[in-house]
């Protein structure tokens, strides 16, 4: 059995909310604190996000450090996880290059990921292929990503359900590499969340997923004041308009909030009326409960576990200097461990020429028969 190695990273395209806080932030900093692990890598892939980002290189710029703070606001510790920058090792590019080899472009073009992105960014559709407009760059990402996590020899990646197909294509190509090559790198393990409230938040309208441009988050670091407006606004359920009314909780975006966020210790707490989530979705789903009660208490749960994360965003806002010194360290260790698995890749590949003697040594007999 490997060692555990945990590793997993987030593009930098805005400050993160709570869909990424339930998908993913909330299970590492569990892992985290679980311990038992040889080393826990988590990193900002400001690399992979120029991939469709390349023309606003400042957006990913801006937010990297957006992101390191929301890492160390939930509780990521730089003394127990290795926090990195993905562009400052180009070991990366480097591991990218020799599994392009190992990748069809058919293969690409079947990754569910990259084909709904590329529907959803809107890259040209005009052409048989994936169209005009679609940057290699782009739709080589998946074998970056495999990369991102061989390098590292991952074996457990904290992620949302959609990196599935990510991480499936990442093992194929570990057991190609290895297969071609020797046993070399080593086939990661995907962690879900565990529910599927989490691994898919809605956004605060009821819509399929939080995005900025939708404006339907709940960022971390926003305060009190601001989420108390959004989940008073929060899509519920169109059918239940008198309170007597029987009100449904599929497709309710404060039911699949709760369904993500609730404890029963939270009714102890805050509606000692109910002893679980169960017992008050019975009630509502009968009738005779109103909206504006049970977004209170959502807004009471999401209180209690937002409070400290904004404290801590706060503390670290006021210490820049301290996180990009974070960062640095973090990519140096990590360079340390890719420095080390390149190693091996470029032996079992036949290409460590200058470290080989025994090479030498066999072109010098071949040359002196
Ligand atoms: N694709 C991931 C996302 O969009 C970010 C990412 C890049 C990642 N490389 C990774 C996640 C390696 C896990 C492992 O959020």
């Amino acid at each position: 059995m490997a060692e555990k190695i945990i590793l997993t990273g987030d593009r930098p395209t805005g400050r993160l909310h709570i869909g990424h806080y339930v998908g993913s932030l909330r299970r590492r900093v569990q892992l985290q604190n679980e311990g038992g692990y040889k080393d826990m890598f988590v990193f900002i892939a400001d690399a992979q996000a120029l991939t469709d980002n390349f023309d606003n290189p400042e957006k990913v710029r801006q937010n990297v450090v957006e992101v390191a703070l929301d890492y160390l606001a939930v509780g990521l510790d730089p003394s127990k996880v290795t926090l990195f920058i993905q562009s400052q090792i180009p070991e990366l590019a480097e591991l990218s290059f020799y599994f392009m080899n190992l990748v069809t472009v058919a293969r690409l073009q079947r990754n569910p990921t990259v084909k709904t992105e590329i529907k959803m960014r809107g890259f040209g559709e005009d052409d048989a292929v994936f169209g005009s407009g679609l940057p290699v760059g782009f739709f080589t990402y998946p074998i970056s990503q495999a990369a991102d996590i061989t390098l590292f020899k991952a074996t457990t990646v904290p992620v949302g359900a959609d990196q599935k197909p990510m991480l499936e294509q990442t093992v194929e190509i570990v057991r190609k590499f290895n297969s071609i090559y020797g046993d070399t790198l080593v086939e990661p393990e995907i962690v879900l969340p565990p529910n599927a409230a989490s691994q898919r938040l809605p956004g605060t309208d009821g819509k399929a997923k939080m995005s900025k441009s939708l404006g339907n988050c709940i960022y971390l670091g926003e305060t009190a004041d601001e989420m108390h407006k959004k989940v008073m606004s929060m899509y519920t359920d169109p059918q239940h308009i008198n309170v007597a009314d029987p009100g449904h909780v599929e497709g309710n975006a404060v039911f699949t909030y709760l369904d993500a966020f609730c404890r029963d210790e939270h009714f102890g707490r805050y509606w000692p009326d109910y002893a679980n989530l169960d017992e008050l979705k019975a009630h509502y789903q009968c009738g005779g409960l109103g909206d504006v009660k049970c977004k209170k208490f959502l807004e009471k749960i999401l209180n209690e576990e937002l409070e400290p994360i904004r404290a801590r965003r706060k503390e670290w806002e006021k210490d820049i200097p301290a996180i990009y010194e974070i960062l640095r360290k973090g990519v140096e260790h990590a360079r340390e461990v890719g420095a080390q698995t390149m190693d091996e890749v470029r032996s079992a590949m036949k290409i460590n020429y200058f470290q080989d003697k025994a090479l030498i040594e066999e072109q010098v007999r071949k040359y002196s028969l």
